[in-house]
């Protein structure tokens, strides 16, 4: 048995986990311990050269050098290695036939204006017009009146508002919603599209390096919340986008993509969300 206060390659993950001290915060030393056994595990795999260890530092140092109040690159970093969307997974596990979640993304604001039901939201006039209408209900097919739809979006050439400060009005394609009494809510809008994600930095660099594009599919940002229920951070998806199954962040479910139906000059879409209650 080898004294596993010296280190070596064959334990070296055990040495660095018994170093810890008795009064160690205990899920602090299970995230960490964790973390070491898959990291330690990742180099004996790949073996990198002192100076590709070096270029993983400096990668780091980079990304947070990047960051900064209106752009948070190791955010962007999470999202395109899908840890975002597998946390997000984790703390909103579904029964059948609720809404599923996925991510919330950087582009939400609090406090967008409020809105009666049937409002446009579009302030730049560019677009197709959409209509949104639909209900918000329990696993039991009940309507919940009162719930609030926090929708946003961005616009005809791929760009939320606050990417555009002084091209776009403010809140434009922003809103909260509010359900009526039989749970429906209805609003205008303009059919969605894609977009890259920022990738000018070191997560656009990894993109770049894995051969993957940096799109995200066309799609509807909703959060949508009720007292007694718990509230579902979400997106609705447009069916024919090319970029469904080859999404930078892997924020797209199934169960999300919705039926977009052109009908003369406008699109309409129809969607039902389904809350689960807070104690269920
Ligand atoms: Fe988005």
């Amino acid at each position: 048995m080898e004294d596993k206060a010296y280190f070596t390659e064959r334990h070296s993950e055990d040495v660095v986990i018994a170093g810890s001290g008795p009064k160690a915060n205990p899920r602090v030393k299970q995230i960490v311990d964790a973390l070491v056994r898959h990291l330690h595990a990742a180099v004996k795999e790949t073996e990198p050269t002192l100076d590709e260890w070096m270029q993983g530092i400096e990668f780091l140092t980079k990304t947070g050098h990047l960051s900064t109040e209106w752009r948070q690159e190791f955010i962007l970093l999470s999202d395109t290695l899908g840890i975002s969307m597998l946390v997000e997974t984790i703390n909103n596990r579904n029964n059948a036939g609720e809404t599923e979640s996925t991510v919330l993304g950087p582009f939400h604001v609090s406090n967008a204006p409020r809105y009666p039901n049937g409002a446009n939201i579009c302030l730049d006039g560019k677009g197709e017009p959409l209509f949104v209408s639909g209900s918000v209900r329990d696993a039991r097919g009940n309507p919940i009146a009162g719930a609030t739809l926090d929708v946003w979006q961005a616009n005809a050439d791929g760009f939320y508002d606050v990417q555009q400060k002084g091209i776009q009005p403010d809140n434009n394609l922003r809103g909260v919603f509010t359900s009526d009494a039989e749970g429906k809510f209805r609003f205008q809008s303009v059919y969605p599209r894609h977009y890259p994600i920022p990738n000018d930095g070191t997560a656009g660099n990894m993109l770049k390096a894995l051969d993957r594009e940096p799109n995200r599919p066309a799609h509807i940002h909703f959060i949508v919340s009720a007292p007694g229920f718990r509230p579902v951070t979400t997106h609705i998806f447009t069916p024919d986008c090319p970029w469904l199954k080859k999404d930078a962040v892997f924020g797209v479910r199934e169960s999300l993509i919705a039926d977009f139906r052109k009908s003369g000059g406008h699109w309409e879409v129809e969607w039902n969300f389904v809350l689960p209650r807070n104690d269920s």
